[in-house]
């Protein structure tokens, strides 16, 4: 089975009301994981390769790993560049046969944003490749400049609704990630935080009122960063710091139902995989066969996506709708 293309998962998902669950690969465990997940599931999956994958891994073998991976599979699968910081990065994959990049300038001013998406567009949309983009920039509890009473601050860093708009219209992305809270990493929020849902609710609704449809929004930083991986990682030998915190399941739910089509997770696979390699070691310190603590690894990144995909996404079962 070849690749499934982005815009018939986007369409797909917008459809069914899920979302996709986009989880980043650096290697052969992770993808076997996500993908064994996705088939037990039937959830339609979207694979994303980050530069620093790409440099980790190399193109060709991640490439490769992927095509044995569709190949094994009867799951729709999407390939999608994670955070291109170039025109030159998102024209590689676009040629390697990525089927969706991001082309991430969300730190330039928004003409520059604009000017440098509209032309991964233009090459995009001539070779059959979608593209998304991303306004607003991502800083976890940071809250707008001068922002007060839920306001819209268009100095800020949260994605503003009007923006949003323009910004579409103008670069003409298939796709944007948007700024409500979100960050990378697993050091997100202090204590109890959500996600500026009203937010997100007021710019899917200000696209749909400027005539853009049901367009497809996306959460980047979606790790909930769960305690009791974190826990288990320092009970054996670990460090992450007490203040650990990520995005709230529930709000991630809720994002989804009003309009997050695409939901990105790395760092909670990256605890997964962590903390059993850990215990794996630390029980049995005199072990060396990467088997031993690989396989272990695969099983619980595979139960994390599992679980992703049945109560927080909700795309299990829709792989062949
Ligand atoms: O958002 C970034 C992803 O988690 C990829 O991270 O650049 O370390 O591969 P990376
Ligand atoms: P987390 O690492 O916070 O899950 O974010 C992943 C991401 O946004 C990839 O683009
Ligand atoms: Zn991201």
């Amino acid at each position: 089975m070849p690749l499934t293309h982005t815009r018939e998962l986007f369409s797909k998902a917008l459809k069914g009301k899920y979302a996709l669950g986009a989880f980043n690969v650096n290697n052969m465990e992770l993808l076997q994981a996500i993908v064994e997940a996705c088939e037990e599931e039937k959830a339609p999956v979207m694979l994303q390769i980050s530069k620093g994958a790409r440099q980790y891994a190399n193109p060709v073998y991640l490439k490769k790993l992927i095509e044995a991976a569709v190949s094994v599979t009867t799951i729709p699968i999407a390939v999608h560049l994670d955070h291109g910081d170039s025109f030159e990065l998102c024209k590689e994959c676009i040629d390697e046969g990525f089927t969706s990049v991001m082309i991430d300038a969300s730190h330039e001013t928004f003409e520059k944003n604009v000017e440098v998406c509209r032309k991964v567009v233009d090459y995009a949309h001539k070779h059959n490749c979608v593209v998304e983009g991303e306004l607003g920039m991502l800083v976890g509890a940071q809250h707008d400049d001068g922002e007060e009473g839920g306001g819209y601050s268009k100095g800020g860093c949260y994605t503003h609704p009007d923006e949003a708009v323009d910004f579409v219209r103008k670069s003409g992305v298939d796709s944007l990630a948007v700024a409500i809270g979100n960050s990378h990493g697993a050091y997100k929020f202090k204590g109890e935080q959500h996600l500026d849902l009203e937010r997100l609710k007021a710019i899917k609704k200000a696209l749909l009122e400027a005539g853009l449809g049901d367009y497809p929004l996306v959460l980047h930083g979606a790790s909930s960063v769960p305690k009791d991986l974190a826990q288990e990682i320092n009970k054996y030998g670990g460090k992450m710091g007490e203040d650990t915190a990520g995005v709230p399941e529930a709000d991630i739910e809720i994002a989804r139902r009003v309009g997050c089509t695409k939901v990105n997770i790395d760092t909670d696979l990256r605890m997964a995989m962590t903390a059993a390699i850990r215990k794996v070691l630390m029980e049995n310190p005199k072990e060396f066969d990467p088997r031993k603590y690989l396989a272990p690894a695969r099983t619980k990144v595979k139960e994390l996506v599992r679980h992703k995909l049945r109560n927080v996404l909700c795309c299990a079962g829709h792989a062949f709708d």
